[in-house]
């Protein structure tokens, strides 16, 4: 340890959130900039022969090539890694270029995994169809129901796919019961956490090996890159990084260097938001128009209370059921003025789906029942505006239906 530099001496593990969200990367890349500095290169250069040498047979090298290592991905890692508990983390550019690659790394043919009957739609495409035609049989449960999990899993099981809570219907997964069936017999759990957030909820705490983000959601905050970050542990990250460079899911050092920023204030904005849609969620239970409000932080939802055990707070994202059915749904989104009528979740402004239209064309009708998704069925995240202009939109918007 070099006694003059005090970051060396800061013991990281110590550190809140908030502080370590500004201060975890400072030295990672030693520079001299307060501000991180974009490199913005695709290769970098070796002082000699002897050092491109060495550069070239390291693993996960930040300053070799950028599709293996950037330096400014290496201020993101070491913040990831703090926020989820893990020992290191990847970074992608994208979320679903994250669970790709995760799940390419980890099964083969051969091989059987369980997921949920809910997942992210292109998710749910990797285990209906990528991942059956390369010989890998895929059990879909339903997540609320530990037993499925447990009567799903065979010799050879060799992962478990969660997500939660899920997308868009925002079903949780109890966590720790997962694990305890899967690490016994050495299965491997991989969770999706985009919708919690590291802030909101840390599923290597409960024993998950893999832990998965769109970082284009709630990490970004602002609606502007695609990204995506894998937290794990050194042997997983190294199987999982070979498969990257092969794949190809490059992060930008743009992109992450605006993901960098937008994790500066991911506590703060998690707080805010947390609040709001806590807030918007009860305002719209009260509302005559609405069948149902489905958000984990009401006592109404109907796993309240495992919600509370393995969250700190319950996120952005609310689904609603509008009285009627699909016309009336498409009024009421269309009638909203502040909120605009976009898809993604987790960013600063406040963005609204209509759930059943976003996905009828992507999504056969079967899959869409399977996904439970019926046609009154909308999805609004909450972003960081002022919780009174927000109940104001919504309001306006159900007296146009
Ligand atoms: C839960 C979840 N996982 C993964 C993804 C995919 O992320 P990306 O769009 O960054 O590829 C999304 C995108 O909406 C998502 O909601």
């Amino acid at each position: 340890m070099n006694k003059h530099d005090p970051h060396e001496q800061l013991n990281l593990d110590e550190l809140r959130d908030e502080t370590l969200v500004v201060h975890g990367d400072d030295w990672v890349t030693n520079d001299g900039t307060v501000a991180p500095a974009i490199y913005y290169s695709a290769t970098f250069r070796a002082q000699n022969s002897a050092q491109f040498a060495e550069m070239a047979g390291t693993s996960r090298h930040p300053r070799y090539y950028t599709r293996y290592g950037n330096p400014v991905h290496e201020r993101v890692k070491k913040i990831m890694a703090e926020l989820e508990g893990t020992e290191t983390a990847l970074v992608t550019g994208s979320g679903m270029g994250a669970i790709a690659t995760t799940l390419l790394t980890l099964v083969s043919a051969g091989d059987h995994v369980i997921a949920q009957t809910r997942h992210y739609m292109s998710t749910a495409k990797i285990m209906d169809e990528m991942l059956p035609r390369f010989g890998v049989e895929v059990t879909l449960v339903e997540q609320a129901d530990i037993l499925a999990f447990e009567a799903a899993i065979r010799p050879n099981t060799k992962l478990i796919m969660v997500e939660s809570p899920a997308n868009p219907t925002l079903v949780i997964t109890d966590l720790a019961a997962v694990v305890e069936l899967a690490r016994p017999r050495g299965i491997i759990v991989v969770a999706d956490n985009t919708f919690a957030s590291p802030i909101n909820q840390r599923p290597h705490d409960l024993g998950v090996d893999v832990v998965i983000h769109s970082a284009t959601k709630y990490l970004g905050g602002h609606h502007d890159l695609t990204a995506g970050v894998i937290c794990t542990s050194e042997e997983l990250a190294e199987r999982i990084w070979q498969t990257h460079i092969s794949i190809g899911s490059v992060l930008s050092p743009m992109d992450a260097w605006l993901l960098l920023r937008g994790l500066r204030t991911l506590p703060l904005r998690i707080e805010r938001i947390n609040a709001n849609a806590l807030a918007l969620a009860k305002f719209l239970e009260e509302q005559p128009q609405i069948e149902r409000v489905y958000y984990p932080g009401l006592p109404s939802h109907p796993q309240h209370e495992l919600a509370k055990r393995q969250m700190r707070g319950f996120g952005a994202v609310i689904a609603l059921a509008i009285k009627g059915g699909y016309e009336e749904t498409q009024r009421f989104v269309s009638a909203l003025k502040l909120i605009p009528n976009a898809v993604s979740l987790g960013g600063i402004d406040s963005l609204v789906v209509h759930t059943a239209a976003m996905w009828e064309g992507v999504m056969t009708e079967e899959q869409m029942r399977t996904a439970g998704i019926p046609p009154n069925y909308v999805r609004l995240s909450v972003g960081i505006e002022h919780i009174e202009d927000l109940k104001a939109d919504v309001l306006q918007a159900l007296q146009a239906i």
